[in-house]
């Protein structure tokens, strides 16, 4: 280190930030990282991009023709740059020294334990890899928030570099300049998304190398999105904003949720509702559609973020405002559950129950917070058979999804209650009822044979609930099936439901 000068205050020798970013290193190989990082390789061939992992089974599936994350067109996008300016490694070290800017791309699940359990954002993997950071560099590092983190993270990875940063070889102190840059893409379109965002939020300090760090990073984005939709804010509001984005798009399927549980006791129907109201312009169409309630990794976890935050700040009223959003998604899912045991006579207990999807939402594998969780572990405990069948969730994962930790023997039990169907004729056969869960295409483009042949396996009265609103109920009741729409009124439609 070199030796402060005589003079009352130590300005030390800073090594300015890269003002061009050349190599870029992303912790966190997974549906953030992996994706968003992969296409920044598709459309920047001039930088190199190494994704770093912790996890070597994961890196080694990156690596692999078999991806960790099923994602349509990013098989593609991956084999275009990989091995080109694309790398996948677990020498997270080395990838952080050779890069310029590091995207912070790693998990922040809920607390589970502790001060805000069940509410605030575990953050002990952000930190973690910012002590890496500050370790290990030998340059000055544009660090950027990929993962969603509450507001103010960036200012706790700000103290912990800053408190221990070091020297380049020649002297210099090496320097951070932190950004918060959220990722909006969707699960099932995360490829579309990032070829083509609604907006780039790009938040930094307001200072002159917050300004210039958010430059480099602007750049990198200018290589395919149009400048006017790069938006540059303060650090907080790009915080919060990625929170409120989340926490408002949640807010509108628990309301129409909350609105199809009129409809079904009034006969009216939802998606007719939600179209009257989504033609309005204010309104809009989107996020409206009624289901079994929304899950995924971002929108629980979010709101239940800014819950703790509003609290956390004394602001009570606000908390339970934005907490009834998660309470409704309860109910609908247990609403839900309620409805099928109901219909089947009051029990399911020994009966074959199908269950058709599994995942969160179409087109993803993924299954944190599926809904389909909540149905399935309602229906063990009623001690019904469950058949399940999902087009991309492996059955290993369904499996550990639906076994309860700490409970004694509960990995044998849940494989003698709950079988994996190769198909969804194999799901139904002997079934009593058939319960949709994601909206699979192959779901909503079942032939009228092929429900025919469907029912003619099952025990009878054969009983469909849609909890995502994917099938022709007219024609399925054609045929023969008792059909139980979210949010359609029974009533006016068929008696057997009043
Ligand atoms: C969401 C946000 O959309 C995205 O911007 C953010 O970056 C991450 O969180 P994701 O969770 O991947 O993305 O999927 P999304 O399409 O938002 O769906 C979330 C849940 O809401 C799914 O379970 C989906 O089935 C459900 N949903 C969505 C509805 O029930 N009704 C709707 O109208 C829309
Ligand atoms: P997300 O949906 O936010 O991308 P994932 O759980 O899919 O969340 O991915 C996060 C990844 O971050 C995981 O693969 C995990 O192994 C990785 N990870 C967590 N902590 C670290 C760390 N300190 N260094 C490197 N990788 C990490």
């Amino acid at each position: 280190m070199s030796s402060p000068p005589d003079s009352a205050i130590y300005i030390p020798d800073m090594q300015s930030l890269p003002s061009r970013v050349r190599t870029i290193c992303c912790i966190g190989a997974g549906y953030v990282g992996g994706p968003t990082c992969s296409v920044i390789a598709l459309k920047c061939p001039h930088i190199k991009v190494i994704i770093v992992d912790v996890n070597p089974l994961r890196i080694d599936a990156w690596n692999s023709e078999k991806l960790p994350v099923f994602e349509p067109g990013l098989d593609d996008v991956v084999r275009r740059c990989r091995g080109r300016n694309l790398f996948f490694s677990t020498d997270i070290d080395a990838g952080i020294r050779e890069a310029d800017l590091i995207f912070v791309s790693v998990n922040t699940p809920t607390k589970t334990s502790g001060v805000g359990k069940g509410f605030a954002a575990d953050l002990h993997y952000v930190e973690a890899c910012t002590r890496r950071i500050a370790s290990v560099a030998t340059s000055s590092k544009i660090i950027v928030e990929k993962s969603t983190v509450p507001c103010r993270t960036a200012a706790s990875m700000r103290t912990i570099l800053e408190s221990n940063t070091s020297e380049t070889e020649d002297g210099k102190q090496i320097t951070f300049q932190i950004l918060s840059n959220p990722e909006f893409l969707a699960e099932g379109t995360a490829i579309r998304d990032l070829y083509n965002p609604d907006r780039v939020l790009i938040g930094s300090l307001d200072t002159r190398e917050g300004k210039m760090a958010a430059h480099a990073l602007r750049e990198v984005y200018e290589n395919w999105v149009d400048g006017s939709k790069i938006y540059e804010t303060g650090l907080w509001s790009s915080e919060l904003s990625k929170l409120a984005a989340n926490a408002l798009l949640a807010q509108r399927i628990s309301s129409i949720n909350s609105l199809s549980a009129i409809c079904e006791a009034t006969g009216a129907d939802v998606s007719e509702v939600a179209h009257a109201c989504g033609l309005d312009a204010r309104i809009g169409p989107k996020f409206l559609k009624a289901s079994i309630g929304f899950g995924g990794s971002c929108f629980q976890k979010d709101i239940l973020n800014l819950v703790y935050l509003s609290e956390s700040l004394g602001l009570t009223e606000v908390a339970a405002y934005w907490h009834q959003v998660i309470l409704m998604n309860e109910y609908q899912k247990s609403r839900f559950a309620r409805k099928v045991v109901q219909t089947l006579f009051n029990t399911i207990t020994m009966k074959k129950v199908a269950v058709l999807g599994f995942a969160f939402k179409k087109d993803t594998g993924d299954t944190r917070e599926a809904p389909a969780i909540t149905l399935c572990k309602s229906f063990r405990q009623e001690k019904a058979f469950i058949s399940i069948y999902d087009p991309k969730v492996p059955r290993e994962q369904i499996l550990l999804d639906l076994t309860e930790p700490g409970v004694v023997d509960d990995f044998e039990a849940v494989r003698a209650q709950v079988t994996i169907a190769p198909s969804p004729e194999e799901a139904c056969r002997d079934a009593e009822a058939v319960v949709i869960c994601t909206e699979w295409d192959e779901f909503a483009q079942k032939a009228e044979d092929e429900w025919r042949g469907i029912y003619a396996t099952m025990k009878k009265p054969a009983f469909v609930f849609d909890g995502r609103g994917v099938v022709d109920a007219q024609t399925l009741r054609k045929i023969g099936f008792r059909v139980h729409t979210v949010g359609k009124g029974p009533q006016i439609i068929d008696p057997i439901w009043a």
